[in-house]
C-alpha cells in the first residue's frame, strides 16, 4: 500500500514509518519539521535499509499537498501532524486550532480530490476528560478540557460528518493513551525541545544526570499509591496498532474509534521504580503540588480494538523505560547530536 504519513519526523511517526516500511509498505512523509528533524527519518531508513520519500511543508500548505498526492498517488493516510503540548495551547489556542483543524481541512480536500478514501486519524485519550471513570470505552461521553483537547475532539466530530456525507470514505479514529518507550535499537526515540511536560522524557533526563529530580504532582489523590495513574502503552505497540487500522479500514467503510492502550494502570512512583531498575541508578523526586488540569487515573478499556483490529499492546512498562533508557544515553541530546 502507498501510505503518506503527515507528521511522520516526529516521535509517533517516525516510528510508525519504520514499521510501515518493514511491512513492505511505501511511505511519503510530509512534515514541516515544527517539532522534529529530518534526521528520524534519515535513522529509520538506515534501520529498514530503505527510505520513505520526504516532503518538507505545512499539512496546511494546499499547493505543496496537492502535488504530494498527484506524485504519489497514496492508497491511505496517517493523520499525525499537530502540535501537542496542553499548557501552551491554552497560552497560542488560536495557533492550536489555525494547526490542528487547518491541516485537516487542507488534508480532506486532497483526499477528495484525488480519490483517497482512507485516513487514520491520532486523537487521543484526553478528549474523556472528566466526563468519564476509567477505564473509558470508546462510546463513553467525551468533554475535552483545554484547546488541544478540544482541537482533537472537534477533528472527530469533523471526520464524523465528512465520512457521513462520503459513504465511500474509511476512517479510523485512534485514541492513543500516554506513549512512552522508543525503538530497540535506541536509534529513534522522543526528542521534546526545552523543559519536557511529559513524565518519561523528564525522567529519563534526571537518570541521565541532565535534570536534577523529578518533581512528582501530588501523591494525594485517590489511587493505589497516592499519585496519578496513567495508561503508558509502548510507541512500538502504538506503531502496530496503525498498522491494523489500515488493514481493518480496508475492509470496512465508514467512521470507527478505537482506544490504543493497555488497559493498566501505573503510578508516576511506579515508572520512578521501574525506571530506576532499567537505568540502574536512583532516581530524586520531590512530591510537589497537584498540576493543574491533571486527573487522578486515565486508562483504557481496549477491548474493541482487540476484537476489531485483532490488535493488543504486548510490550510492558518495563521494557518501555530500558528502551527510554537506551535511546536518552545515545542521544543525550536527542537527534541535535546527529
Ligand atoms: P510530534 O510533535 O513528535 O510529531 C508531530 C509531527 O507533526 C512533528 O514532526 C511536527 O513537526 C509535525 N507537524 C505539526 N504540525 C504540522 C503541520 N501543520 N504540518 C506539517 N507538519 C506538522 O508528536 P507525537 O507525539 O509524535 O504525536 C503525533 C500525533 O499524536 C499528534 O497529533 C498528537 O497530538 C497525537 N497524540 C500524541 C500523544 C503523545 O503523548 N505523544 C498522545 C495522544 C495523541
Ligand atoms: C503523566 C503523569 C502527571 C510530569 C499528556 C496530555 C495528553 C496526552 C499525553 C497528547 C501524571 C505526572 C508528569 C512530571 C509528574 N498527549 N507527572 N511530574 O498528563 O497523562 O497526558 O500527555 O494527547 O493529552 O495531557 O501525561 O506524561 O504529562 O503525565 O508527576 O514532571 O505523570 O501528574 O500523573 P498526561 P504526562
Amino acid at each position: 500500500m502507498r501510505v503518506l504519513v503527515t507528521g511522520g519526523a516526529g516521535y509517533i511517526g517516525s516510528h510508525t514509518t519504520l514499521a510501515l516500511l518493514e511491512s513492505g509498505h511505501d511511505v511519503l512523509v510530509v512534515d514541516d519539521l515544527s517539532n522534529s528533524s529530518e534526521e528520524s527519518l534519515r535513522r529509520v531508513a538506515s534501520l529498514v535499509g530503505r527510505e520513505a520519500r520526504f516532503v518538507e511543508a505545512n499539512v496546511r500548505d494546499e499547493a505543496a499537498l496537492d502535488e504530494a498526492f498527484a506524485s504519489f498517488s497514496p492508497d491511505a493516510v496517517i493523520h499525525f501532524a499537530g502540535w501537542k503540548a496542553v499548557g501552551e495551547s491554552t497560552q497560542i489556542p488560536l495557533t492550536y486550532y489555525r494547526e490542528n483543524l487547518g491541516s485537516t481541512f487542507t488534508l480532506l480536500d486532497a483526499m477528495a480530490k484525488h480519490g483517497c478514501n482512507r485516513i487514520v486519524f491520532s486523537s487521543s485519550a484526553t478528549v474523556y476528560g472528566e466526563e468519564s471513570e476509567p477505564p473509558f470505552v470508546e462510546d463513553a461521553p467525551t468533554g475535552a478540557t483545554n484547546p488541544y483537547g478540544r482541537t482533537k475532539a472537534m477533528i472527530e466530530e469533523i471526520l464524523a460528518d465528512v465520512a457521513a456525507a462520503r459513504p465511500e470514505l474509511a476512517v479510523g479514529v485512534l485514541r492513543y493513551f500516554n506513549p512512552i518507550g522508543a525503538h530497540a535499537s535506541g536509534r529513534i526515540g522522543e526528542d521534546p525541545k526545552g523543559i519536557p511536560n511529559n513524565l518519561l522524557p523528564f525522567v529519563a533526563q534526571v537518570a541521565s544526570g541532565r535534570r536534577d529530580k523529578l518533581m512528582v504532582f501530588g501523591d494525594d489523590y485517590d489511587t493505589a499509591d497516592g499519585t496519578g495513574e496513567r495508561d503508558y502503552i509502548h510507541v512500538v505497540d502504538l506503531a502496530a496498532g496503525h498498522l491494523a487500522a489500515l488493514a481493518k479500514l480496508e475492509t470496512v467503510e465508514g467512521y470507527h474509534v478505537w482506544n490504543l492502550g493497555t488497559g493498566n494502570p501505573t503510578s508516576v512512583l511506579q515508572i520512578v521504580r521501574a525506571f530506576e531498575v532499567a537505568a540502574g541508578v536512583e532516581i530524586p523526586y520531590e512530591v510537589v503540588a497537584r498540576r493543574p488540569g491533571d486527573v487522578a487515573a486515565s486508562f483504557a478499556d481496549p477491548t474493541k480494538a482487540q476484537a476489531e483490529l485483532g490488535w493488543r499492546a504486548e510490550l510492558s512498562v518495563e521494557q518501555a523505560c530500558a528502551d527510554t533508557y537506551r535511546w536518552q544515553s545515545a542521544n543525550p541530546n536527542g537527534y541535535a547530536d546527529a
